[in-house]
Parts: structure tokens; sequence; C-alpha cells
């Protein structure tokens, strides 16, 4: 199966930019450069902050928008101050959600375990995961890159049924190329999201390898995305700065077409 059969997807990543009004303006502004271009090549989301969801969720209402969360805890409910469910993305007309960021591993001690835990939560309240996997510089340096990457992957699956995932994105973000401008070259980034499908072959079969969307993500912008999305193993992007800049997201969503 070749890539055109694939779904490509499109994700922006806010991070912790942007207040609930800068929301509407932005998911404004991004329906409005899109008015008139092609969007239905891609499927198109934006990953918010959990206190810009109802505005984005309002704001992205009948258009190719879909809407995202930037996590989410593993328990349904109960005393986990300060954490978000599943069940109540979903009741506020959230649809992604992206789990395993490398600034939630590096900065808030998610491990491997706990995002396996979160993307079982996710998928069983009916969301779709962007799961995200990635080496640091060190490691790549080391010549690990293969090895992380296969480990975060299936520790990440373990346990994901063969239906759920057809629900699973998976966003391969090397470290070193998040928000620092170095982005990996298109064949960097070809060959380890080519790997990741090796491994999501080596768990569900060709088929489920062959069929799973598999994005890249770092430092991905308007100028360089083209060219990594012309590679045969990258299915979409997962966009962090350039998806603040509605100019430069539409620049990006028309090259997935
Ligand atoms: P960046 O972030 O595009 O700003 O490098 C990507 C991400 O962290 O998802």
């Amino acid at each position: 199966m070749n890539k055109l059969f694939r779904s490509a997807v499109i994700a922006g990543n806010w991070k912790m930019n942007k207040t609930p009004a800068e929301a509407t303006e932005l998911i404004n502004a991004i329906k409005a450069e899109c008015a008139g271009k092609a969007t239905d090549g891609c499927t198109v989301v934006a990953c918010v902050p959990y206190v810009d969801i109802a505005n984005a969720v309002e704001a992205a209402k009948g258009s190719f928008i879909h809407i995202g969360a930037e996590n989410v805890h593993w328990e349904r409910s109960g005393a986990f101050t300060g954490e978000i469910s599943a069940d109540m993305l979903v009741a506020c007309g959230v649809e992604y959600v992206i789990v395993g960021h490398s600034e939630r591993r590096q900065y808030f001690g998610e491990t491997d375990e706990t995002v396996n835990k979160r993307v079982h939560a996710a998928l069983e309240a009916g969301l779709k995961v962007i799961l995200c996997v990635g080496e640091l510089l060190t490691e790549r340096e080391q010549g690990v890159t293969a090895e992380v990457v296969s480990r975060q992957t299936k520790i990440a699956l373990l346990g994901v049924t063969e239906e759920q995932l057809k629900n699973v994105i998976i966003a391969y973000e090397p470290v070193w190329a998040i928000g620092t401008g170095r982005t990996a070259t298109a064949d960097q980034a070809n060959e380890v999201c080519k790997l990741i499908r090796e491994v999501v072959s080596s768990l569900y079969g060709t088929a489920a390898g062959n069929g799973i969307t598999v994005q890249y993500g770092g430092s991905m912008n308007a100028k360089n995305a083209a060219e990594l999305l012309a590679k045969e193993h990258v299915d979409g992007g997962l966009i962090g700065g350039a998806s603040l800049k509605a100019p430069d997201f539409s620049v990006i969503i028309s090259a997935a077409q």
C-alpha cells in the first residue's frame, strides 16, 4: 500500500499559547486563510490548551478543522487535582488527543508506562490518539534512535487491539528538532517513520503497518513542509510554532493536498 491510500493528518500543537479569545481568532483566521483552497486531501486538527477547547470547538463548527487536546489523564474521574479525563474531553467536543509529547516526557515525568495508560483511556473513550515518539539528541548521537523509537512505540501500544489501532496516529518527533528550528532532513524523517511502520507491522501485521498514519514533527514550517510531506512514509505533520500563524499553517495544509 502506498501513501496515497493512507490518511494524511496535519495537526497543530498550540502548546501553552493562546487565551480563549485568541483561540477563536486563530481558528477563524485559519478558516479564512484556507477559504477557496483544497483542504479535503488531509484531515486538519488543532490541538489546543484545555481552557481554549470550548471556544475552538465553537469556532471550528461546520468547518474542516477538528479539535484536539494536548494531554489526557488515564483515570475516568477521582482525586487527581489538575487533571482532565478522556470523558470530559469527549463531552466538550474534542475528537483527538496528543499523548506522550516529548515535553510531557521531559518536564512532567511521563514514562512509557503512563503514556500507555493514557493511550488506553483515550481510545476507550472514543478519542483518536496522536502518539508521540522520538529520540533525544544524545540518543541519536549514540546510534540508538531505532531502539528508542521502537521501545516507545511498543510500550505505548501494549494491549491496544488491532481495531483500536485504527484510531491511532503516530508522530515521529525527534526531540532535538522540536522548537529548535533544526528540522530532521526529509530522508532522516522518512527513515524513522518507515521504522515505526515496520514496528507496527511486526506487532499487528503488514496491512496495519502499511495503513497507519505516521506524521513527522519538529520545526516543520511553511518552507520545508512540502519536501517532508512528499516522502513515502511521512503521512502528515504535527506542527508547533508554525501552527500558531494562520498563513503558515494554511501553506502546510496546502502542501499536504
Ligand atoms: P515545533 O513543535 O513545530 O515548534 O518544533 C512541534 C511539536 O512539538 O509538536
